[in-house]
């Protein structure tokens, strides 16, 4: 289900939720066919919404994107004219400079992970296998100026927990984890591959180059995930990969010690240096719920500040808009859903970035609960 609010004029306008109405809502259709394949024009599309050259979709890493309408009307699923040939991370990336669309998409089957670039008029030009060395959970990725980043990391299929109906990837304390570096334009040849110590991410911030030449990547980072059961999660934290491309060398440093997840930044910035990133406080870690802050990082400095909205009042990932096209890093608002448990319903907050510790600029009440989701989008109207 997708929830919007219309804000127009310094007023919100509207508030309305509509179910996505893909072929596994509509008709009930299986995504897994007899073969053991999967058919791509069926997902729940449940994980993020996304603006790109005119269409707005809606974003499940298993199957081809749902088109949606502004008014959150199901237009039906859209696989670029044909061309692609694989379902679609529900973490794309926007290149800022460009106006490309950079994704990917893993599967339980080979190829295991597929490359895609669509330029900025929504085509898709480019599509290349990425060789990896076996089924891995990829969820997420990033991209800089001159880079597209892989993270292969040790969360692998598993055929006997996809039998009996269950989560079918876990940790593997076998695989080992790696990042691939590849230049923008370049292909599988040309990716490198950095070993590093085994974690999961589902999330970055950001990454980009730095002064120096190296790559830096900034992660919300867990420790290890689904050893035994696909609830267990150690409580994931701020984290910063450095990737010295002349020698090869990586470094990596804990940033901060406090539990985060889905964390965002000015996406302006996508692949070039930045200086805040937002994410959503976990306090004990995102298998036992989350807790009731934002907190806002300031990575040039290392301050940080929080946002808490009180007892029972619990935040969703927090959207940055700027205010305005030519606006200052951090000059504008994050947007939130708040779950109010003490009435059971739902508010829009909306933060001055720049002030998160102040009062909200605005809180509107919306007449119904938002169920926790994941991800979400400000789509202006020239989007
Ligand atoms: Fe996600």
């Amino acid at each position: 289900m997708l929830h919007g609010v219309e804000l127009r004029d310094g007023r919100a306008v509207s508030y309305r939720n509509r179910w996505v109405r893909t072929r596994a809502f509509v008709e009930d259709a299986k995504s897994i066919k007899a073969d053991f394949t999967r058919d791509l024009t069926v997902g729940v599309a449940n994980t993020h919404v996304i603006a790109h050259a005119g269409r707005i979709l809606a974003l499940v890493e298993t199957s081809f994107p749902t088109e949606v309408t502004p008014a959150l009307e199901t237009i039906g699923c859209f696989d670029f004219e044909g061309r692609l040939t694989t379902g679609m991370t529900a973490h794309p990336k926007l290149c800022p400079r460009t106006g490309e669309l950079h994704f990917f998409c893993y599967n339980y089957m080979a190829p295991f992970l597929t490359y895609h670039l669509a330029d900025a008029g929504g085509r898709l030009v480019r599509s290349e296998v990425i060789e990896v060395p076996g089924p891995t959970m990829i969820h997420d990725f990033a991209i800089t100026d001159r880079h597209v980043v892989f993270m292969d990391l040790p969360i692998v299929f598993d055929l006997e927990r996809a039998m009996a109906g269950t989560m079918p990837y876990r940790w593997s304390d076998d695989y080992g984890a790696r990042l691939g570096v590849m230049p923008r334009g370049g292909g599988n040849a040309q990716v490198r591959w950095f070993e590093i110590a085994p974690c999961y991410v589902f999330h970055p911030f950001n990454a980009y180059e730095d002064a120096q030449g190296a790559l830096v990547m900034d992660v919300v980072r867990y420790p290890e995930l689904w050893r035994g059961s696909s609830a267990a999660a150690a409580p994931a934290t701020l984290h910063r990969w450095r990737i010295d491309l002349s020698t090869g060398r990586v470094g990596e440093q804990g940033l901060d010690d406090r539990a985060i997840e889905f964390p965002r930044f000015d996406e302006r910035r996508v692949g070039a240096p930045y200086r805040y990133g937002y994410a959503v406080y976990t306090e004990h870690g995102i298998d036992r719920g989350t807790g009731t802050a934002l907190i806002k990082y300031d990575l040039r400095t290392g301050a940080s500040a929080t946002h808490d909205f009180g007892p029972g009042r619990i935040p969703a990932e927090p959207v940055f808009v700027p205010a305005s096209p030519g606006a200052a890093e951090d000059e504008g608002w994050l947007l939130t859903y708040v779950y109010d448990a003490g009435r059971e319903g739902s508010d829009l907050v909306i933060l001055d970035a720049a002030n998160v510790t102040g009062k909200p600029v605005a809180t509107i009440a919306l007449p119904q609960r938002v169920p926790f989701g994941f991800h979400g989008s400000w789509i202006p109207d020239t989007a």
